[in-house]
């Protein structure tokens, strides 16, 4: 299935034709046109291309807030966008205004199959989305606030609704092994890809179960084996494990640079952000949601709060208000049992706080109940105090 793709060039001719040739190089796109920055809107219009390739140069600015426009009509097309150097300001607001992938001019010939074909497993896995199962990643920006027991205890009672298995994306620290009390024998870093039937059934002979409704993918067991899996590899791991289980999970870790955690949120269906109501975590929770909403839809992140305790009720309010976000489910503390589960290797017992809470988490994400915890309070803080810059 070829992509087809579209170039907006006001740069010279010399530069035209290098993209065009570019494009031309590569099996999977198909060229349907090349217009200037003006005549965009209109043949993106007419013709359809499902991929845009803008080139910023000679005026990025310019380019950018095209990107911005473009992105705003056409939400379903990719968007490529390339200038001569990767300068660090174009990059990010690149990317925040919805872009697919950047591409320098001094890197782009290499760099380009694999943007092409982190696309190409973006489009299949949309298109096949309603057949296929459904992929949910965990995240916090923040360490420590339980990402990875909400990971396997979710998984846990997700297999109630289907298949479940998590892949562990956490590739130097991963715990998911380890808080299920498994050994694996092959891990993320043992797949090789030139392998000529890379199917579902050469990824399961990788996962270890836990039980006949939970396998898992491990973290790779040494550190030195992490720079061998790129992100367009995760994708096709993804894409396959989708096809073959009802829920996928994706224990993710915090450094957003990583482009294999970009190509999981990517991919993934559902991003489940998590947080606690604590100055810092909101701080950062609230940094990322702002990013990720100019790429992702309201329905695909959802806000989760981890250990909520009772606290004062303007203390609450003012947590929410500083989030601006829709809470989707809060998960009380229970350090009795998140440590007993952690440290057995067993999912928490349904009747627990945490198994309670999972288990409703798990109804909502496998059954499809969509209840929201909405923010209507708005009175001002007494106890808690965020500082001015933090509120909008
Ligand atoms: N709801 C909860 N109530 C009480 N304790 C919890 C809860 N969730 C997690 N914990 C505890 O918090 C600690 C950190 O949990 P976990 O390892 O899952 O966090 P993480 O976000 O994955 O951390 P890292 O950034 O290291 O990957 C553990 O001791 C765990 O038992
Ligand atoms: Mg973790």
């Amino acid at each position: 299935m070829k992509l087809t793709t579209l170039l907006v060039c006001d740069a010279g001719l010399d530069k035209r034709q290098t993209i065009e040739d570019l494009i031309h190089s590569q099996p999977s796109l198909a060229l349907v046109s090349t217009v200037s920055g003006s005549m965009a809107r209109e043949q993106i219009g007419s013709l359809h291309p499902k991929l845009v390739w803008i080139e910023l140069s000679p005026a990025p600015v310019r380019g950018l807030s095209l990107l911005a426009e473009l992105r705003e009509t056409f939400p379903d097309v990719y968007f490529f966008v390339s200038y001569e150097v990767p300068d660090p300001e174009l990059i990010r607001t690149a990317y925040r205004l919805g872009a697919s992938d950047f591409l320098d001019a001094e890197r782009w010939r290499t760099d380009l199959p694999a943007a092409v074909q982190s696309i190409q497993l973006k489009h299949q896995s949309e298109s096949i989305s309603t057949a296929a199962g459904k992929v949910i990643a965990t995240f916090s920006p923040t360490g420590g606030i339980g990402v990875t027991t909400i990971c396997t205890n979710l998984a846990g009672y997700l297999g109630k609704y289907g298949e479940t298995c998590i892949v562990d994306l956490d590739l130097q620290f991963g715990m998911i092994s380890q808080y299920l009390n498994l050994e694996p024998s092959f891990s993320l870093s043992t797949i090789d890809f030139s392998h000529t039937n890379f199917d579902a059934t050469y990824l399961r002979n990788l996962m270890t179960r836990y039980d006949e409704k939970l396998s898992i993918l491990a973290a790779p067991l040494d550190l030195e084996d992490i720079g061998d899996i790129y992100a367009a590899q995760v994708q096709e791991i993804l894409y396959t494990a989708k096809q073959e289980f009802r829920f996928t999970l994706v224990d993710l870790p915090k450094n957003l640079l990583d482009e294999r955690a970009i190509a999981t949120l990517d991919l993934a269906d559902e991003v489940l952000v998590i947080t606690e109501y604590n100055w810092a975590a909101i701080v950062n929770a609230r940094k990322c949601l702002d990013t990720f909403k100019a790429h992702y839809n309201q329905e695909k992140l959802l806000l989760v709060i981890n250990r909520s305790e009772w606290q004062p009720q303007d203390v609450l309010s003012e947590c929410r208000a500083s989030l601006n976000y829709p809470i989707f489910h809060e998960i009380p503390n229970d350090v009795k049992t998140a440590k007993w589960a952690n440290n057995q290797g067993q999912i928490a017992p349904p009747k627990s706080d945490l198994g309670k809470s999972l288990n409703s988490l798990a109804r909502r994400l496998g059954g499809g109940e969509q209840l929201m915890i909405t923010q209507k309070d708005t009175e001002t803080s007494q106890g808690f105090k965020l500082p001015a810059f933090f509120k909008r």
